[in-house]
């Protein structure tokens, strides 16, 4: 077996997915997933990656090359078991320590949000470890499909909720439901203060006036139905597992956080562009205008030849 000319290789439950070099040929690929599936009684399928994660999606393409024709896997990590079909969806088993560590980073009884959530991996993770109400948020139909299958696999049915759709179009439903409920509220304290300041001594209604005022706030936190599902306005932490693609995002993020909620961004870049990552995201947060607080930054693996995936945990103060 010519393992030097195996250019990588990922092993998700039943499935092994090999790349090979370009030059080798079919009776050579077809060795080495012979001896595979030979010495590794758990891998049942062995594809050949044919095309590389790519998209907005980030879908790869493979060959079935031996053994059960499938493209399904049925894979565990962290206590957790997770099905998904590894065209149809974006998958890495590589992340399991970041799931791990994000999810020991979560206090129990928080509010997280999942963006780019794919088949739910860091949000099953996060709520079997920490308890927290997870909502998990992907645009891909059939990515979304498998993370319901996954939430009810993992038993988390009252903890994750599924959000299917681009996370923009549900962050600009978030806020103008919030919006629409300032406008009503102020429409109705309005409507009080004048009603009693013309009824009574100013001082002291005022301070009755302003208890409802913060009954109404904590209406308000509540949430907003995006999709049948009570999504609240504003979270204790964001996940933001980014597709390799242009857009930040932090918009959307900065949007949805308020005084504490911590942040964990990706980005990709090499190890000198590090700096730059750290002032596009203080950029953001000024447009938004948010404070925060770098916490750490970590390179949590390699995706090409000097090519990082980054994490960036920050603060908003
Ligand atoms: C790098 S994958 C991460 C998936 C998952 N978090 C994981 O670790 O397996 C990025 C995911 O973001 C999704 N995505 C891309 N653009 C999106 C958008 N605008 N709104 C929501 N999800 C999006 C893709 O479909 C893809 O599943």
């Amino acid at each position: 077996m010519k393992i030097e000319n195996l250019k990588g290789f990922d092993i998700v439950g039943n499935i092994a997915i090999l790349k090979f070099s370009r030059n080798m040929k079919g009776k050579e690929k077809k060795k080495i997933a012979e001896k595979l599936l030979k010495k590794n009684p758990t891998i049942k399928t062995v594809l050949e990656k044919t095309g590389k994660f790519k998209g907005r999606l980030r879908k790869q393409q493979t060959k079935h090359l031996l053994g059960i024709k499938t493209k399904e896997a049925l894979y565990r990590e962290n206590e957790c078991v997770f099905r998904f079909n590894v065209d149809k969806t974006y998958f890495s088993p590589r992340l399991s320590n970041e799931r791990k560590e994000i999810a020991s980073k979560i206090k129990k009884s928080s509010k997280v949000l999942v963006m780019f959530a794919g088949v739910a991996p860091y949000s099953i993770v996060i709520a079997k470890k920490s308890k927290a109400k997870v909502y998990s948020a992907e645009i891909n139909k059939e990515a979304s499909k498998y993370a319901k299958l996954n939430v009810e696999l993992n038993k988390l049915k009252d903890n994750v909720q599924i959000i299917q759709g681009d996370i923009r179009k549900t962050v600009k439903k978030i806020l103008a439901h919030s919006r629409s409920q300032i406008n009503k509220k102020i429409s109705k304290q309005n409507y009080l203060l004048n009603k009693n300041y013309v009824e009574s001594r100013a001082g002291r209604r005022l301070g009755v006036i302003s208890n409802r005022v913060s009954d109404n706030e904590r209406a308000i936190k509540g949430g907003v139905i995006v999709r049948g599902t009570l999504v609240p306005h504003e979270f204790d932490f964001i996940v933001m597992p980014r597709p390799q693609l242009k857009e930040s995002f932090l918009k959307e993020a900065f949007s949805l956080s308020k005084k504490n909620t911590v942040v964990f961004y990706y980005d990709f870049c090499k190890e000198e562009e590090i700096p730059s990552v750290k002032k596009k995201i203080n950029e953001e947060a000024k447009k938004s205008k948010k404070k925060i607080k770098i916490l750490n930054v970590k390179k949590a693996g390699e995706i090409a030849p000097y090519k990082f995936r980054v994490r960036i945990d920050f603060k908003v103060l």
